[in-house]
């Protein structure tokens, strides 16, 4: 029989392919089923998108109505409007016709209907008044959740990447979604994000429109401990089996980093079966990291020829991980410029993602092209 790869990545997890942050989930859940909004926050790829839809599973179980919408497929007020009437006529728990007669006449603006897709379900669609107020078609859409829910039946609403909305007209968005959902008393709301220091400063900032109006929460790295019970028991499971230092080099080698865990000991497992391998040794892990990088390369040296000489010489020194780039020993060791000049590169960094700022400290977002920046550079 053919064994199913016990590992997963790229997409959200669940079932047996998630584990840990029990503490984290029941943190989130019982804010939200408390009434109270929640922002959290991690980098990219440490695993909010799929403990904030675990969360809500269970939170559905509960009797709440949740929904989940991602600002990362938001651009414009239109698309805002459009997915996220479609994702609350949706959730609703009753037939979606009933459902489009109560927004028919809760939202100037648009006409809804129900349509059937190609698989032959119903789903909503509407139609745009020619002429409408867009401003309060907006208004009526962020409300729509407070007139559908009620004491019995409560509602709660994760929104993911949720620093993407300053690209939607500014903050002027940010200030009508605010000012709508502070008296909405039957719907909890989660914020969530990853570009850190942008969510941060809408939180944080006093004069931001969402200035303490969550509590802030940051999701860190799943403690490797835990990380060696999930990798030796699905490996043993799978007639795969690794010791417990062997799966501390592997998680090392990725900076303990949950998606890019699951990537290397999914190439580790497949290499396995193919090779007729039952036990994992470092020469694996350093032959899995190696296929991963070269499957990758023509994306790495497109980032690093993207960047001038003075940000190629600044990637090198973070691939080196040094704990200290404005240090004078840094700056000559590697002839750096002045730390204006260093700082310049690394905002810039962070704006695109390759670098996260944790703890004054500056780390290459993706452990293998750190590896990458590392052997070629
Ligand atoms: N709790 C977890 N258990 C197992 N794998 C996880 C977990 N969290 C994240 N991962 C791994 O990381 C990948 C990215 O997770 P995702 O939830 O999309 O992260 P984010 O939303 O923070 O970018 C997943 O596909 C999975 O491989
Ligand atoms: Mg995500």
């Amino acid at each position: 029989m053919k064994k199913t790869n016990p590992f997963k990545f790229g997409s959200v997890v669940s079932g047996d392919y998630f584990y840990n942050r029990t503490e984290e989930l029941q943190r989130i859940k019982q804010t939200l089923a408390g009434g109270n909004n929640i922002t959290l926050y991690a980098p990219r790829r440490y695993g909010k998108s799929s403990l904030v839809k675990k969360a809500l599973v269970e939170l559905e179980k509960q009797g709440f109505i949740t929904i989940y919408v991602d600002f990362m497929s938001v651009y414009s007020q239109e698309t805002f409007i459009k997915n996220y009437s479609k994702a609350i006529a949706e959730g609703e728990k009753q037939s979606l016709e009933a459902t489009v007669k109560k927004i028919a006449k809760l939202i100037t603006g648009i006409v809804p209907s129900v349509s059937f897709d190609s698989a032959g379900l119903p789903t909503f669609s509407f139609s745009w008044i020619q002429g409408s107020n867009k401003e309060q078609t907006l208004i009526d859409v962020i409300n729509l959740p407070q007139q559908l829910a009620s004491d019995k039946s409560k509602w709660i609403i994760a929104f993911d990447e949720f620093q993407e909305v300053t690209k939607l007209n500014g903050e002027r968005f940010e200030k009508i979604l605010r000012s709508c959902i502070q008296h909405h008393n039957n719907v909890s709301y989660l914020f969530l994000g990853s570009k850190t220091h942008l969510l941060q400063d809408m939180f944080n900032n006093r004069n931001r429109a969402f200035y303490n109006s969550a509590s802030i929460m940051g999701i860190g790295k799943i403690s490797e401990e835990k990380s060696i019970e999930f990798l030796t028991s699905r490996f043993r499971d799978t007639g795969v089996s690794i010791d417990k230092k062997i799966a501390i080099y592997l998680l090392r080698s990725v900076d303990n980093i949950p998606y890019y865990i699951q990537f290397i000991a999914f190439e580790i497992w497949q290499s396995a079966q193919l090779n007729n391998i039952n036990v994992v040794s470092t020469t694996d892990i350093d032959k899995a990291l190696e296929t991963i990088i070269q499957l990758k390369s023509d994306y790495y040296w497109e980032m690093i020829n993207k960047q001038t000489s003075y940000r190629k010489k600044v990637l090198y020194v973070l691939s080196c991980g040094v704990q200290e780039i404005f240090s004078k020993e840094t700056t000559n060791n590697y002839d750096l410029g002045s730390v204006s000049t260093t700082q310049k590169a690394l905002d810039v960094f962070i704006e695109d993602g390759l670098v996260e700022k944790m703890d004054k400290h500056y780390i290459l977002s993706d452990p293998l092209f750190k590896l990458f920046i590392n052997n070629n550079l």
